[in-house]
């Protein structure tokens, strides 16, 4: 299997590197590339070193057979036909063609089969907040199906990549130090802060972010499930936490759903209150899993429930998510 990297120096690209030895994923040959940034920078795998190359309109990807693309939107849609055109899979973590109807969009817990069928050759991995959310609804739609979500995020500064999570290092240090604090990579400063805003801001008032949450839902699940979201920044520094309810068309008990989630794939009941038991992100950067706690009716709602997530948004909502892709492709025998 040759397996190429694009975008191997930043937050998802290292990530990519690890979980890809962790899971000892079948790989003769590895191909890493990146801008004029890191091109010639060189990363370890597996005890060997290889180089960065400079993306380039060539033929490359000649015998490559799967392509981890996490290179924002911009570089994916230039690079798309230079990628795909001798056959390699494109497992692309941009938000560049998650709504395009050719192109099916993967959550393997959810939709696995969705990947078989990929006329442009490539594969689109959901936003990250909306990966670790459908992981855990699928537990739920199960019991009975889910008409509307609402969701309140807390989203990780290293969601907005490498240079956002080391400049929330920065900023503590430079507040600590009494200097004038740098704000680049968001739009104020998160350390002893929250931003309510994540992505530009569309007509409808909601950001970019949270329609990304209603729309890619839809298509990942299959269903019309309407999602309400406010994406909010936090200064963790990695994993996303969700505060989720929803609505289902019959009304789901604490304990059928404690239940569900215990079984669900993917998922992991952290869920004792009188022991202070719920899941938090300092604690589970690095982890697989999605995790699940605080789950209780609505009180507002027969048939509401709401319940609160946990997910590494680096892992699972980026590298771990395409790397199952990759995994489910070559169980049903749908790579070489
Ligand atoms: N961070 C997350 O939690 C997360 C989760 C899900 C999805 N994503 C998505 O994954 C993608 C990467 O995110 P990230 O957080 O890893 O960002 P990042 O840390 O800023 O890294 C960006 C990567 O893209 C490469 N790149 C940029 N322009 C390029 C070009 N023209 N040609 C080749 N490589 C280029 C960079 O290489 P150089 O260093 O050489 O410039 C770097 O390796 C984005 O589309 C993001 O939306 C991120």
């Amino acid at each position: 299997m040759k397996v190429a990297i694009v975008g191997a120096s930043g937050a998802v690209g290292q990530e990519f590197l690890r979980v890809l030895e962790e899971r000892n994923f079948p790989i003769d040959e590895l191909v890493l590339f990146g801008s004029p940034r890191s091109a010639g920078t060189k990363y370890a795998f597996r005890g060997k070193e290889y180089e960065v190359k400079l993306l380039q309109h060539n033929d490359d990807f000649k015998g490559v057979d799967i392509a981890f693309t996490s290179a924002g939107a911009g570089t994916s849609k230039e690079y798309a036909d230079t990628i795909t055109k001798y056959g390699a899979v494109m497992i692309d973590n941009s938000s560049a063609f998650r709504m395009d109807e050719d192109v099916p969009l993967v959550v393997p817990e959810v939709n696995a089969e969705d990947a078989l069928k990929r006329p442009r050759g490539i594969i689109a991995n959901p936003n990250c907040t909306t990966i670790q959310m459908v992981v855990a609804l699928k537990a739920i739609e199960k019991l009975s199906h889910i008409k509307r979500v609402r969701v309140a995020t807390y989203q990780a500064a290293s969601g907005a990549g490498a240079a956002a999570m080391a400049e929330l290092h920065e900023q503590y240090r430079q507040i600590l130090a009494g200097e004038p604090v740098t704000v680049e990579k968001f739009a104020y400063q998160l350390a002893y802060n929250v931003i309510p805003q994540i992505d530009v801001f569309t007509d409808n008032g909601y950001t970019k972010e949270e329609m990304k949450m209603f729309n890619e839902t839809r298509k990942i699940m299959h269903s019309d499930v309407k999602t309400s979201a406010t994406c909010v920044r936090v200064p963790a520094l990695r994993s996303h936490s969700e505060s989720i309810w929803v609505e289902t068309e019959r009304p789901i008990s604490v304990e059928e759903a404690r239940k569900a989630f215990a079984e669900g794939e993917g998922l992991v009941l952290m869920d004792d209150p009188d022991n202070k038991v719920y899941p938090m992100p300092l604690f589970l950067a690095g982890k697989d899993p999605v995790y699940v706690g605080r789950i209780r009716k609505d009180l507002t709602d027969d048939n509401g429930l709401t319940f609160w997530i946990v997910g590494d948004q680096i892992k699972k909502g980026a590298a771990l998510n395409a790397v199952q892709i990759a995994e489910y492709l070559m169980k049903a025998g749908d790579l070489k």
